[in-house]
């Protein structure tokens, strides 16, 4: 595993490969299946509605791609997976250039495959924290990459949940929204218990409190707040599964407790 496998450490839970594990995927551990197992105990909507970003991910590139951006800053990268964000933003424009970034040094592991662009595009990936936006932002491999005079499709997609800290949570969305041009977009998806019953929303706090996820669900409020200043895109905050979907919604996931919020917005 090189210099990156070095710092894996397996027997402790890692988001990116929970969720591999969740989509179907080959990457991950036992202590990855363990805790996946557990939340899907508590939550069993939690497969469904990791599937469901997955694809609100490609809906959302496509939308942004079709609005004529060009590049993507896409942080938490999570493991390779069918129709990452390279492939979907070159289906619509070869030309498309993608940053990944990821804290997982599995991810860079697996970077080589993120990496297969077509010729006439880019991609380049990064290991980074989002806790960190100015790393992110004055990384080589970003200033290679994109110009950032240009507008940047920015992907926020099921990341934010894992910053427990709000005003870090806040503060990285907002400096990197800071470091994009006017025309960019950011796409963001984030754990919620909005639709929950006051029981669900207590047991979720205690399942929190004692380590058992380490998705810090947040409120409407809280995320569309991080939207300040910038025009939220039709149709606005809504469940992940039902952003622009083209569906059967009788086949979406129904968020009685644990949901996902989606949403767009272009910076004007
Ligand atoms: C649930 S996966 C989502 C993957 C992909 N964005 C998607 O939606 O299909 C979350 C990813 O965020 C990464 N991640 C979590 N916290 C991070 C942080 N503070 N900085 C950078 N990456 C982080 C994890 O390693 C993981 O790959």
């Amino acid at each position: 595993m090189g210099e990156a496998g070095e710092s894996i450490d397996t027997s402790v839970p890692h988001p990116a490969r929970r969720y591999n594990y969740w989509l179907g995927g080959k990457d991950h551990f036992a202590a990855d299946r363990a805790s996946g197992d557990a939340i899907a105990k508590a939550f069993p909507i939690v497969v469904a509605l990791a599937r469901a970003n997955r694809k609100f991910l490609g809906r959302a590139v496509t939308f942004v791609a079709g609005e004529g951006v060009r590049q993507f800053l896409d942080v938490g990268t999570g493991l390779p997976a069918p129709d990452n964000t390279h492939e979907v933003a070159q289906r619509i424009a070869p030309e498309a250039r993608v940053v990944y970034v990821d804290n997982d040094p599995i991810v860079m592991v697996h970077a080589r495959a993120l990496l297969q662009s077509d010729p006439r595009g880019r991609t380049a990936y990064l290991e980074a924290d989002l806790r960190d936006p100015d790393a992110i932002l004055k990384h080589e491999a970003l200033r290679d990459t994109l110009d950032l005079n240009e507008p940047v499709g920015l992907l926020l997609i099921a990341i934010l949940h894992f910053i427990h800290d709000d005003a870090r949570a806040a503060a990285s969305v907002r400096a990197l929204i800071d470091a994009l041009p006017a025309g960019s977009f950011v796409a963001i998806t984030h754990g919620t218990m909005d639709f929950s019953s006051p029981e669900g929303v207590a047991a979720y706090e205690k399942m929190f409190a004692a380590g058992g996820t380490d998705v810090r669900a947040r409120g409407r409020q809280q995320i569309l707040g991080w939207l300040d200043g910038l025009e939220v895109v039709e149709p606005g905050l809504t469940l992940v599964s039902d952003w622009r979907a083209d569906d059967d919604p009788a086949d979406r996931p129904v968020s009685d407790d644990l949901g996902i919020y989606a949403v767009v917005a272009r910076k004007p």
